[in-house]
């Protein structure tokens, strides 16, 4: 007798790089972006109801790699990602990533993911979500520090969600801006590429920083930055990294994601643990106050969190059945009878 074939349960949908790829096409990258920020949003007003946990770290004195665990109670979801600033010098990315969707009740997934496009997607979508919450009204030009894998998704997202239309792009490796431009030609955006940051700074009402550094890295300080900006720093996202100097977390008010996280990874590091934070599902719920005048500096310091990610696989997961851009995975062993795991093994082997 041969083994018996898995149930439907047995069989995981497979979103690989190619198939999230073809999917975003489909979609269209605005479209999508748009479609992952309203996705993210509708979780941060349900924020409450969340497991939340900071992500699992662990470090070394290359990077670091990380697990991202959440559930709504029905859904749990994780991620898998790394960040290896070093990479790129070995022609490898510094961030990659994956992760899974599984059904409370049972504990069977239901949807693994690619995370690595995704990812990019969905910090640009939470960084223009927020933007839009708290960036000055009208705003339309952004400066992009930092021109590496991140950035293009970031203007589009900004493009989508907030309306910028102009960017000032630098990046101490110019053939990084170079590459952005390049990508970003045909997408309808004004840019410059600048030779310092300072000058991406002029005429900017938003800047987007998205380094990547190990170390503590100033890659603005407090002279470069105007009352009434908004700040989308997102480079900063483990201990010992961070983006901004300490005087601009003194003038600005700082929104973050999930502040014991936060406190550990993002900007506000280099605070005391008393330093006032709003937390941005306040915000999205009308909890809390977001920007309250023209000239004050709102500061997005944007660690990434699983919420977001679990969003992200949500909204994967409801819309592949549709386009059929996924394979199965024969990936959970399902015996006929749930005690005869043993058997199973013995008769596929006949
Ligand atoms: N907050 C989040 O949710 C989130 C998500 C993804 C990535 N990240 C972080 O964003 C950062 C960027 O990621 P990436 O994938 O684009 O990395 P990347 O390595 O592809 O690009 C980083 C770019 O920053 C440039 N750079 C380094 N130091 C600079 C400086 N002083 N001034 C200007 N440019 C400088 C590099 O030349 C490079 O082009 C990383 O630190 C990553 O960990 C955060």
């Amino acid at each position: 007798m041969t083994a018996p074939k898995p149930s439907e349960l047995a069989f995981v949908p497979f979103v690989s790089v190619e198939n999230m790829m073809k999917l975003v096409h489909y979609i269209g990258i605005e479209a999508m972006l748009r479609g992952l920020g309203d996705y993210i949003e509708d979780d941060f007003r349900r924020w409450e109801l969340f497991d939340k946990t900071p992500r699992v770290a662990s470090h070394s004195e290359e990077g670091v790699i990380e697990l991202m665990p959440t559930s709504d109670g029905e859904v749990y979801g994780f991620k898998y990602v790394n960040g290896h600033p070093k990479n790129i010098h070995d022609g490898l990315q510094t961030v990659t990533a994956f992760g899974l969707l599984a059904r409370v009740g049972t504990g069977y997934p239901v949807l693994l993911s690619e995370m690595t496009v995704l990812t990019a997607m969905r910090t640009a979508a939470s960084s223009a979500m927020v933007a839009k919450h708290l960036a000055p009204k009208g705003a339309r030009c952004m400066a992009v520090i930092g021109n590496g894998a991140q950035s293009e998704f970031q203007a589009l997202a900004m493009k989508a969600i907030c309306g910028i239309d102009t960017l000032r792009m630098y990046d101490i490796d110019s053939r990084a801006t170079e590459k952005a431009m390049r990508n970003l030609d045909k997408f309808g955006l004004s840019m410059t590429a600048c030779r310092t940051p300072e000058e991406a700074m002029e005429g900017a009402q938003i800047i987007t920083t998205c380094t990547a550094d190990k170390q503590y890295a100033t890659i603005l300080t407090d002279n470069m930055v105007g009352a009434g900006i908004h700040i989308n720093a997102i480079g900063g996202d483990c201990p010992g990294k961070t983006e901004l100097h300490r005087d601009i977390l003194s003038r600005s008010t700082v929104f973050v994601e999930y502040p014991p996280q936060t406190r550990i990874e993002g900007e506000i590091q280099q605070m005391p643990e008393d330093f006032p934070v709003t937390e941005m599902w306040q915000v999205i719920n009308g909890t809390a106050p977001g920007r309250v005048n023209d000239n004050q500096i709102t500061l997005f310091d944007g660690v990434g969190f699983a919420i977001e990610d679990f969003s992200a696989l949500r909204y994967v997961w409801g819309r592949i059945k549709e386009t059929g851009f996924y394979q199965d995975l024969d990936m959970v062993a399902d015996p006929d009878d749930p005690r005869d795991l043993f058997g199973m093994l013995l008769r596929s082997g006949k």
